[in-house]
């Protein structure tokens, strides 16, 4: 049984994944994550982001039991993903990772951009989070605050509209909603709520 979740920046996706997967008791892949590494492992060696030929050798040389690292969880790492993501060569290596991760017996939850689109187009499930711009950035501004990295909301603001820009403007597989996705959209709920929802969607479509 796999379960795609997709959504925008911020959208809350992430959480909600880790917390569907495990009252499920199934494995969970933070897709982004694999992006955020490829870009670490070249600003540790002070490569150019935009440079498509390092940023494939990166991806195919990625270390995926690394992925616990806190750095990958930084505002600049979200943004120099999101960079080195747009390369086909990139999304191709990560590619088989991906669907490993997905095939493994009893199934898997993996959240991203791309999952019920191009990962997972046969996923059982696919859930399309999103909210509202400024509702993410001011979810995105709460958890800044509390990793002691404050911010401005225009700023953020700004941050979210440029990545949303990037993640659903580029030519390989951007961010969009698949035609079977059933959108969910938390504006108006806080994350117990989304979770209830998304646990009541869960229900409805699968037997589990
Ligand atoms: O979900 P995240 O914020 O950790 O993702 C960081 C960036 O990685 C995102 O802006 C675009 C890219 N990404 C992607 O292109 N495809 C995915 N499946 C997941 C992330």
């Amino acid at each position: 049984m796999v379960i795609a979740i997709d959504g925008p920046a911020a959208s809350g996706k992430g959480t909600l994944a880790r917390r569907l997967a495990r009252h499920l008791g199934r494995p969970h892949l933070d897709t982004g994550l694999l992006y955020r590494a490829v870009a670490r492992d070249m600003l540790d060696r002070e490569e150019p982001l935009s440079d498509a030929a390092l940023a494939a050798r990166a991806a195919a040389a990625l270390d995926t039991a690394r992925l616990d690292d806190p750095r990958l969880r930084s505002r600049e790492m979200g943004e120099a993903a999101s960079i080195v993501s747009t390369f086909a060569a990139v999304r191709e290596t990560l590619l088989g990772f991906q669907r490993r991760f997905a095939r493994q017996e009893g199934g898997a939850v993996l959240d991203g951009r791309d999952i019920g689109t191009v990962v997972c187009p046969d996923a059982d499930l696919k859930l399309y989070v999103t909210a509202s711009p400024e509702e993410r950035a001011r979810r995105r501004q709460r958890e800044l605050a509390q990793t002691g990295e404050p911010s401005d909301f225009e700023t953020v603001l700004a941050d979210i509209r440029r990545r949303d820009a990037r993640d659903q403007g580029r030519p390989n597989a951007p961010l969009r909603m698949a035609e079977d996705a059933v959108l969910l959209d938390t504006t108006a709920l806080d994350a117990d709520a989304a979770f209830a929802e998304a646990l009541r969607i869960v229900r409805t479509r699968l037997d589990v």
